[in-house]
């Protein structure tokens, strides 16, 4: 930036005028003008919701090395009687991230969370009568309001618009970087909402009883997000309860932002930026693979519980493979001390600016041995071709004990920096070479390193029984690092 424009935004942000909002660009998430890496954390449902006891929280966030909390705002909290409107906790949301360099994500539990209505004020939980319950097949009364019902349309898009006009007036500097609207949206224990004002609108429909009522909650979504954007516009998002394999629909959260849906929900929502997945089954890579694609950039905004060995490895993947722009393991307030992840986080932070200069290149590539559901995982070596070599990836590390290392934790990314060099950054990846044509590829040379600010700080110098006497780079499955390979050919 020049100086007269950093002038200019250092004096609009000190008169209190409003810093760009975060926004979704072909280049990803843009945050204070610049692309921006989510290396997140979402906090537990009730962990933030007392001023008085979020600090520590806020301070382990720091303490990891998080850039972002992924944090709940709840409509019974902030519109407790109806049209009277308390963002104490939102405002000491804002204040202790900003206190500490963080951005915030977050969280409108508003009609739904997971399901079920449990975040609706009283009010509107105890108006039978105005607000609508959604019924079983059976015709039993669910804990779960009908989106079917414009009162409560009405009243969750007046809360969520107001919440979101005042977050653009207390939040000049930018903290809060998207929005999620509800949680885990998904109809329970029936594919569709069978009140009689859901049976009145499903009797005219051709849709699947899961397809109807994924037209409503989409329909729903877009209202909310259109008012919502109309005073703050933010990136927003929803998030999808995923599927277990077999299961039927109406015997798993129905009808949410699932790929089986994704028509319904891309079309009658296309106020929404993102459409992502909540990922808690082993295999993660087939099930984030869905969710990148044009239009729709990867976020992961609950993946795993903190603690889980895997989550380094997958959001390597995902940054190196797919582009995502986020990862946030669920209850991050209890990751374990000394977690592989605060490493694994730290080096992903030091390369985020080399990350960023990939998208939309062929130029990065994320490995990882993919695990089925069953949590059986496929070691099978990867082949694949970057730069005009031929690489293949080993995730049984060579010189570990088997029953000393678990290759489905390990995992990597590898840029090409120049035209025979790659930045290699991960944890029990081995890699070898090979030409694609006929010449024969040796290492001109292999260095352990670091980033800082976009530059290649070289360490120690890797060869000899590291290198396997220049037939491999081996990154050691007992830390998470980088490592700066050049290679040559020869015949
Ligand atoms: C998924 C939900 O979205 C979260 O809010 C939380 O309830 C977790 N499940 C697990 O407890």
């Amino acid at each position: 930036m020049k100086l007269p424009v950093l002038i200019l935004v250092g004096a609009l942000l000190a008169s209190g005028v409003q810093a760009q909002p975060a926004r979704i660009s072909d280049k990803g998430l843009i945050v204070d003008g610049k692309p921006f890496l989510v290396l997140g954390g979402e906090v537990g449902n009730s962990s933030v919701s007392d001023p008085k006891q979020m600090g520590p929280v806020f301070d382990k966030a720091r303490a990891i090395g998080l850039n972002t909390l992924v944090v709940p705002v709840e409509w019974d909290q902030i519109e407790p009687v109806e049209g009277q409107f308390d963002f104490t906790v939102t405002d000491a949301l804002i204040a202790e991230a900003k206190a500490r360099d963080l951005k915030l994500v977050i969280l409108w539990f508003g009609a739904w969370k997971n399901s079920m209505s449990t975040y609706a004020p009283a009010w509107v939980k105890t108006d039978q009568k105005r607000f609508t319950r959604a019924r079983s097949a059976e015709g039993v009364a669910q804990d779960i309001l009908t989106p079917f019902d414009d009162d409560l349309l009405k009243a969750d898009v007046k809360a969520f618009s107001t919440f979101m006009a005042h977050l653009k007036q207390a939040d000049p500097a930018g903290v809060v970087i998207m929005v999620q609207i509800e949680n885990e949206i998904g109809m329970l224990p029936s594919a569709r909402d069978h009140s009689d004002l859901a049976t009145k609108q499903f009797m005219v429909t051709r849709d699947t009883e899961e397809r109807f009522q994924a037209r409503s909650y989409a329909k729903f979504v877009e209202a909310m997000a259109k008012a919502g954007k109309a005073q703050y516009d933010l990136p927003m998002y929803v998030n999808a309860a995923l599927n277990r394999p077999g299961k039927l629909p109406g015997e798993y959260p129905s009808a949410g932002p699932l790929p089986h849906l994704f028509d319904i929900w891309k079309g009658v929502a296309p106020s929404l930026d993102m459409l992502s997945p909540d990922i808690y089954f082993p295999d993660f890579v087939e099930r984030m693979k869905p969710y990148s694609f044009k239009g729709n950039p990867l976020f992961i905004p609950e993946a795993h519980y903190a603690g889980d060995a895997v989550a380094s490895a997958n959001a390597f993947y995902a940054i190196g493979e797919l582009d995502a722009i986020g990862f946030s393991p669920f209850s991050i307030e209890n990751l374990p001390d000394g977690d592989p992840l605060i490493s694994a986080y730290a080096v992903l932070d030091s390369l985020a600016p080399l990350i960023h200069a990939q998208r939309g290149k062929e130029t990065m590539r994320g490995l990882k041995a993919p695990i089925n559901y069953d949590g059986v995982t496929d070691t099978t070596p990867q082949v694949f071709e970057l730069g005009g070599y031929q690489f293949t990836a080993a995730f049984i590390d060579p010189w570990t004990a088997k029953d000393k290392q678990v290759p489905g934790n390990h995992g990597a990314l590898i840029i090409q920096t120049g035209k025979d060099e790659f930045i290699v950054a991960g944890s029990g990846v081995t890699l070898t070479f090979a030409d694609t044509g006929k010449e024969r590829i040796g290492m001109e040379q292999v260095v352990e390193g670091t980033y800082e600010n976009g530059v290649f700080v070289p360490g120690k110098w890797l060869n000899g029984d590291q290198t396997h006497q220049g037939r491999h780079l081996r990154l050691p499955p007992d830390k998470w690092g980088v490592q700066r390979l050049k290679l040559y050919r020869y015949n």
